[in-house]
């Protein structure tokens, strides 16, 4: 089919915002087989592994560069016992997972097998507290066992059990939806909840006292109202030294039927494709609603927007336990992804955090495995390609997104944004949403003298493509070097429907 055209242009002098690492985060929720078997298999395993923790999982996971993972929940979160999860393995007591089809859970995978996952990946510690079934007690002994120096009694306890030195922990989730699954409280009786559970959790680490500070993150809104974010905002605005957050989570979802989800994630058209994409774009006015609120509040931007929750929930695999939330990724789920990514870019001075749900084995999951056999998604995909833009500087870029038009749905044709690295390098973006006409792109640059050009594209043949167990190449990115054309502060190239691509410009 003939290409469209799209001109952009770009200015490198312009860079402004930070794109923090941190909207690359991961969730990994004891849910279904996000842990078990997708992370820990234990130690008698015969599937290659260290202390527990699968090695193929943690290769594929470094090459992320995953800056943070949020762990126990999402809605199981509220009803953990961190005590259940420490102490000798075998000794641990067997509990019921009520969140999440009622499943027994030996607790082999606790906060030391957490940690030792976290350092084996290189990524930093999101722990969510229970502030829904469990006390300020309970929470403020949590922090002390994993972050305290001195020789408490705790402390001890952390060592004998294995560790001496202090963990690190980077952000503190204060609760999961507690509007729903996390106790169903109102905004104010949440309100009285943070003030409280937000004094009395404190890191002792001797490390995390200055400008590494634990971050700690209220609970925020999981719908496009506002009310929530008023409550906790207008309070924050006068709030004293006893307590403070700096962060506020906001939950969303691509459901494109509503709920309960009902897109499969397999074997579906374009009429599917174009409803998802419609109904993921809406996270930009989503988070523009929740930031006019915030802005009232904090004008400076202290308090950080975190999506730490996101991403495309399809129906359940067929033969799958619904509880355990599997389904496929395809080619969609990568431009789904890039998209929301994009617009986390574009929202970067108040968005400065975003975890995926989830990282395996659960809805838009990076890594799938089966026993002995590991696949990597799409998605996957994507989210090593984006590494570059982490903490890169984002420089914005004047395009004109043409249209795609799928049924009565209208859909911007290209997508794209720019970031500058601490070398200097241009990174640009371009996600091609038509999934018939391929894009051939002129975009000017200014602000730099580009020397040469590289890049990869993820494109696939159809939009449900997926990579599976028996062909774990169908989606992956391949080199666009032939077709890219770098003269008088111009670079052309033409990008395939349906496709995701990252260019570098070496300066
Ligand atoms: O990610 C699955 C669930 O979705 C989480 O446990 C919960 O927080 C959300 O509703």
């Amino acid at each position: 089919m003939a290409a469209e055209t799209a001109h952009l242009s770009i200015d490198a002098s312009k860079a402004g915002a930070k794109i923090d690492r941190n909207l690359f985060g991961q969730f990994a929720e004891n849910l279904g087989h996000g842990l078990y078997e997708g992370i820990w298999v234990g130690t008698d395993s015969p599937i290659p592994n260290t202390r527990g923790i699968r090695n193929d999982v943690v290769i594929a996971l470094r090459a992320l560069k995953a800056p943070n993972v949020r762990w126990p929940g999402g809605c199981f979160g509220d009803e953990y016992h961190w005590r259940k999860g420490v102490g000798p393995t075998g000794q641990r007591p067997a509990t019921l997972n009520s969140a999440w089809g009622g499943v027994v859970d030996a607790n082999s995978f606790g906060t030391h097998e957490f940690m030792d996952f976290l350092q084996q990946i290189g990524s930093q510690a999101y722990v969510s507290i229970n502030v829904g079934s469990g006390t300020p007690q309970e929470a403020g002994e949590w922090l002390e066992y994993m972050t305290a120096a001195r020789p408490t009694a705790l402390a001890k306890e952390r060592a004998a059990n294995g560790h001496p030195d202090p963990y690190s922990v980077g952000f503190l989730g204060i609760g999961n939806e507690t509007w729903g699954c996390g106790g169903n409280m109102t905004a104010d009786y949440y309100l009285s909840q943070l003030k409280i559970y937000s004094h009395f959790v404190r890191n002792d680490n001797p490390s995390q006292q200055g400008p590494n500070q634990m971050l700690k993150i209220a609970v925020g809104p999981g719908t496009p109202e506002t009310e929530w974010t008023e409550t906790i905002m207008r309070a924050w605005q006068h709030h004293d030294w006893s307590w403070n957050i700096e962060g506020l989570s906001l939950h969303w979802y691509t459901v494109p039927n509503g709920w309960p989800p009902s897109t499969p994630s397999t074997g579906f058209g374009v009429e599917d494709y174009g409803k998802s994409l419609k109904s993921t774009l809406f996270m930009n006015e989503l988070l523009r609603r929740q930031e006019t609120v915030m802005d009232k509040y904090d004008p400076q931007k202290k308090v950080a927007l975190a999506v730490d929750e996101w991403g495309a929930w399809h129906a359940a695999l067929r033969g799958t336990n619904p509880a355990f939330l599997v389904q496929q990724n395809s080619l969609r789920d990568a431009i789904l992804a890039s998209l929301n990514l994009n617009i986390f870019a574009r929202h970067s001075d108040r968005v400065r955090m975003a975890n995926i749900a989830q990282m395996i084995n659960v809805l838009q999951a990076m890594i799938l495995t089966d026993k002995g056999q590991m696949v990597l998604t799409p998605t996957y995909y994507v989210y090593k390609m984006y590494v570059p833009f982490q903490d890169a500087k984002f420089v914005p870029v004047a395009f004109d997104p043409g249209t795609y038009t799928q049924g009565s749905i209208s859909l911007p044709r290209v997508d794209a944004i720019a970031a500058r690295d601490a070398s200097g390098r241009l990174w640009l973006e371009i996600t091609n949403l038509d999934p018939e006409k391929p894009v051939d792109l002129d975009a000017e640059i200014a602000g730099m003298t580009a020397k040469s050009a590289k890049g990869e594209t993820l494109a696939a043949s159809a939009v449900d493509s997926v990579n599976t167990f028996e062909a774990p190449g169908a989606v992956v990115p391949k080199p666009v070097s032939a077709n890219l054309n770098l003269k008088g502060g111009r670079l052309a190239l033409t990008v395939e429907p349906k496709s995701v691509t990252v260019v570098s410009l070496e300066p």
